[in-house]
């Protein structure tokens, strides 16, 4: 039982779109994408918000 769970874990695919976005562009791009392939979709999401004044000087 352990092993025939074991060998279908090994070809069992997991995806997952990672993304980071500050406008919200990368963020639908993501999202269709995670759709699209059957992905988890899993926002990176800094610790310190950027904020717009910081966003402007990159
Ligand atoms: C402050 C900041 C830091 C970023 N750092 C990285 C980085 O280290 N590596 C990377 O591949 N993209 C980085 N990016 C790009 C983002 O991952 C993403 O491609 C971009 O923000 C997309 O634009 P959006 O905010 O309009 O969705 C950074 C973007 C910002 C605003």
């Amino acid at each position: 039982m352990e092993s025939h769970c074991m060998t279908r874990c090994m070809y069992m695919s997991r995806k997952l779109v990672a993304y980071f976005s500050a406008s919200g562009h990368t963020a639908k791009v993501a999202e269709h994408l995670a759709e699209a392939i059957g992905a988890d979709l899993f926002e990176i999401i800094p610790k310190v918000r950027y904020t717009n004044e910081c966003l402007i000087l990159l």
